[in-house]
């Protein structure tokens, strides 16, 4: 696989390149799409073919192929990461942000509050907006170039009204991998407070070489009876427009109603969703994944020397993912400025560090998965809208 093929993906109806003069006012004609967290280059070899049979068969009827899917991520988590599980603990859902949607829905009620530790993926704060729900945010500690806990300042912050955490693991954004110890210690705050614990480990596969991640159960088994584990194909193999994803509930209890909700909405995946990431999760593509770290490796290592070239900018250490937090705080300027300089500078669609909640004001967070070509533009870019600081 060539992940350095230039790929066209303007003008094709995707988000991240065609939406990009709508939401940040980039130039569609030469901006360069660097916001949300998907790839721009195809999916591996054996994911096309799956779906290349399936299209030439050209039948889609209603599908039975649920037990195939789910061997096939049992056979993930337990290669990928070393996770026994009974495959009967998988329940599909429509992608990751439907599965913590359907997690606040059944779980908690209207009015509730629910705990996150920001900066952290946008969507948590707005889904429990949306859900009617209240969001107790929890700031995360900077300390050097790595987030950290403070579960007594989360504790003081707690109305009492809570009822779910939910958790990332890799954290998006910083690509913050949680050690075993910080994980029995999130375990132990649930149970104190006693919070259902979603675990969004969709992350969880780009993993840098040297870096060990661990799931959410492995490390803390104790939350077995609160835990609902998230984790899909769509960042990994690239496939989020076919909206596949699962939840891993090893409670029989906290999973029935799950299931009972899910059949109440008459809740089943996509046939393709399904065949794709069955055939993802395979030996075939797990040497892809390998591949595409090697890649991420090569783009990040460009990436966070071009930013550290330049003065007052830093790009946080990457444990895992291509999402690449970079802090403007030592250039001194305001939001507004830096945010203007590299939207209409240096032409970048890059996420907006605010949006992840407390703590992401000084940042903006770049997304690496692209060509290495695309790449070394956004550096040369970079450094030329913020040349007046050499
Ligand atoms: C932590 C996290 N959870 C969930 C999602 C959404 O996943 P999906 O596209 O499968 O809905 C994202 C996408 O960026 C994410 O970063």
């Amino acid at each position: 696989m060539d992940f350095d093929a230039l790929v066209e993906r303007r003008g094709t109806y995707c988000s991240k390149w065609d939406e990009m003069e709508d939401l940040f006012g980039v130039p569609a004609s030469d901006g360069l799409a660097m916001w949300t967290a998907d790839s721009d280059y195809p999916t591996a070899d054996c994911v096309i073919e799956a779906l290349r049979a399936a299209t030439d068969f050209g039948v889609f009827g209603y599908y039975r192929g649920m037990g195939l899917f789910r061997d096939a991520v049992a056979w993930w988590l337990q290669n990928r990461h070393g996770w026994t599980i009974d495959p009967t603990w998988i329940l599909p859902t429509q992608g990751l942000g439907n599965a913590i949607a359907m997690c606040l829905d059944v779980y908690t009620q209207p009015g509730d509050n629910v705990v996150i530790f920001s900066p952290v993926y946008h969507e948590f704060a707005l889904k429990v907006g949306r859900a009617g729900r209240k969001v107790t945010e929890c700031p995360l500690v900077l300390n050097g170039d790595r987030y950290e806990l403070d579960l007594d300042d989360a504790q003081s912050r707690l109305t009492g009204n809570e009822t779910m955490l939910i958790w990332c693991s890799p954290q998006n954004p910083s690509g913050r991998i949680w050690t075993p110890a910080e994980l029995r210690a999130v375990a132990d705050f649930a149970e104190r407070n006693g919070l259902t614990l979603v675990s969004d480990e969709v992350h969880h596969d780009l993993i840098y070489p040297g870096e060990t991640f661990v799931t959410f159960d492995n490390a803390a088994p104790q939350a077995r009876d609160r835990l609902v584990m998230l984790c899909a194909s769509s960042k990994t193999f690239n496939l989020a427009g076919l909206k596949v994803g699962c939840m891993v509930i090893p409670d029989e209890t906290l999973r029935g109603r799950m299931a009972s909700r899910m059949r109440a909405l008459d809740y089943t995946p996509s046939s393709l969703g399904v065949i794709a990431t069955t055939a993802a999760y395979s030996p075939q593509g797990a040497a892809w994944v390998d591949a595409q770290i090697a890649h991420l490796v090569r783009n990040r290592t460009i990436f966070d020397a071009g930013m550290a070239a330049i003065p007052g900018v830093r790009s946080l250490p990457l444990q895992s993912t291509y999402l690449a937090w970079v802090d403007f705080s030592g250039t001194g300027m305001p939001f507004a400025e830096f945010q203007q300089r590299i939207a209409q500078g240096a032409r970048i669609a890059a996420s907006p560090g605010p949006s992840f909640g407390a703590g992401g004001e000084t940042f903006m967070r770049f997304n690496l998965a692209t060509q290495g070509a695309r790449v070394e533009e956004a550096v040369t870019r970079m450094k030329a809208a913020f040349a007046d600081l050499q």
